[in-house]
């Protein structure tokens, strides 16, 4: 396997829901669109069909990012579930494995998985390692526990109507890139007339605008989506510059919403 460093792409597709025949179309679509990123997770039903799309295109395997993300149930057993993980997917390795959520009322505690993920990582079944969902206090413990420089991302719910500033600035400080979940809202972004205007100014959609908000603010982002088209806009976003007023106007329009909120979920910080 080659682990030579490769840069995470700043835009991949989010695969939540794209299961089935549907899905691996979206897929195979969105690899003709360029998407060279895929976000997947065990609880998905998703590994397969990102597999089998990077395996059909003929496309070599290391040009591909591939994230997955390791189930609550299967923190006692990380690395055999990294190793199922891969047989579905019909790969040698991926190239991010993350902690999908803390355990409810952390129990156990990060510091009786977190060494295993980093043992996977040395036995090379991922490039990278990384948490989601994680709160300060949590990333915390994870860093207490393997090091420094050990996690690559901290993948939590990210946009611009819940910009997670704290959070995104105490990665920052410990050198862990942000991945932005939920980038889109949900498809929600239309509803801010400020979003729409700023994405008139541009020739943009205001998809577009929000995306490239949070790549200005250093994060990866992972927009799920099975329309072609829209796939093609999203990675469109990629062009957008947005100047200093703009990144005002949007800093103004966290309220704090956020969507993904389960009561078995750590407290947010
Ligand atoms: N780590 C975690 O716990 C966690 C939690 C949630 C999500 N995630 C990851 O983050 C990914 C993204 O989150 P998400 O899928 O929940 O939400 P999202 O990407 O914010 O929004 C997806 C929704 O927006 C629509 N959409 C996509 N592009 C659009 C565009 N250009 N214009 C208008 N609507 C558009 C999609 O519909 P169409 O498909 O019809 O285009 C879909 O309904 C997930 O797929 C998953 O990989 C991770």
């Amino acid at each position: 396997m080659d682990m030579q460093v490769q840069v995470i792409p700043p835009i991949g597709l989010g695969t939540f829901d794209l299961q089935g025949r549907a899905g691996l179309e979206a897929m195979n679509s969105a690899i003709g669109a360029g998407y060279r990123h895929f976000d997947t997770a065990q609880s998905y039903g998703t590994e397969e069909n990102v597999g089998k799309a990077i395996r059909r295109s003929g496309i070599d395997r290391r040009e591909f990012f591939i994230t997955t993300k390791i189930t609550a149930a299967n923190l006692g057993r990380i690395e055999r579930s990294l190793d199922e993980s891969l047989q579905v997917m019909g790969l040698d390795y991926v190239d991010m494995a993350l902690i999908h959520w803390p355990a409810p009322d952390n129990d156990p505690p990060v510091c009786n998985y977190i060494g295993d993920l980093a043992r996977a990582q040395d036995r090379r079944k991922t490039r990278m390692i990384g948490v989601s969902n994680f709160t300060r206090r949590l990333v915390d413990e994870a860093i207490y526990e393997i090091g420094g420089g050990r996690l690559a991302t901290n993948q939590f719910e990210r946009h611009v109507f819940l910009q997670n500033r704290k959070l995104a600035r105490h990665c920052r400080d410990a050198d862990i890139l942000v991945t932005a979940y939920m980038p889109l809202a949900r498809g929600g972004l239309d509803e801010s007339s400020d979003m729409k205007r700023i994405a008139r100014k541009h020739g943009a959609t205001p998809e577009q605008i929000g995306l490239a908000w949070l790549m200005e603010m250093g994060s990866v982002v992972i927009p799920k989506s099975a329309n072609p088209d829209r796939q093609v806009v999203n990675l469109a976003a990629r062009d957008v510059r947005l100047d200093e007023r703009d990144m005002a106007v949007i800093a103004g329009l966290d309220c704090g919403r956020r969507y993904i909120d389960p009561e078995w979920g750590p407290t947010w910080d």
